[in-house]
């Protein structure tokens, strides 16, 4: 008799538990109320996987710095919108993966390769660095200072702004690809972006609604 009175105690608070986190969750805010006991959580899905086309630098040249806008030297930065990453690579079990190696290598702002296979006709930019090459801090964190690549044609058809990713974590590496959110009626479009099918959101960065020159892209890797 003890035990059943527990018992309806208990689904009633678990009822109204997620009565509550269901009227947050359609009021579009999601909070997090207190677990009554640990649930193992699922595993987060891994950053999708992409080709490494073509452009992977043949020679990096002598800076490979986070900020790929600005060279020793130079009077200049390189040309285009210059724009803020900023993320965090974990493991599927959300633990931040520090010391993870990260390489970066795009188009510039016109849409060409530092390659010397890249077919494009459009300008190279001396002032624009191209490829970077970082590892992240204590809590997965990393930041990248960088231009919007410019789209181009290729022939798989026109490739929409994308960043191209090397991603080492303590087990795994994953080849990726970057796209940009307000791309998104391009980024449909592409062929490699709709190879990813339901995985293609994680190649997605987030854009900051406050300053449209910040990026957030989280990254997941196995481990
Ligand atoms: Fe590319």
């Amino acid at each position: 008799m003890h035990d059943d009175h527990n018992f309806t105690v208990d689904q009633d608070l678990l009822s109204r538990r997620q009565f509550a986190q269901a009227a947050l969750a359609s009021a579009g805010l999601f909070v997090a109320l207190p677990a009554r006991a640990q649930q193992p959580q699922p595993p987060l899905g891994t950053t999708a996987e992409s080709p490494m086309g073509p452009f992977y630098p043949l020679n990096p040249g002598r800076e490979n710095d986070a900020d790929l806008t600005r060279l020793a030297g130079h009077r200049n930065r390189a040309r285009g919108t210059v724009i803020e990453l900023t993320g965090r690579i974990r493991d599927v079990r959300g633990n931040p993966i520090s010391g993870a190696r990260m390489e970066l290598w795009q188009a510039n702002a016109a849409g060409r390769y530092a390659h010397a296979l890249d077919p494009a006709v459009a300008a190279l930019d001396p002032d624009f660095q191209s490829y970077a090459r970082l590892t992240t801090g204590a809590d997965g964190s990393y930041r990248i200072v960088t231009i919007k690549p410019g789209g181009y044609d290729s022939p798989i058809g026109h490739r929409p702004p994308h960043l191209h990713f090397d991603l080492r974590g303590r087990t795994h590496r994953t080849i990726a690809q970057m796209y940009f959110p307000e791309d998104a009626a391009a980024n449909a479009r592409d062929t490699l972006y709709s190879a990813l099918g339901r995985d293609a959101a994680s190649s997605v960065a987030a854009r900051n609604p406050a300053d449209g020159s910040k990026y957030r892209w989280d990254i997941v890797l196995m481990g």
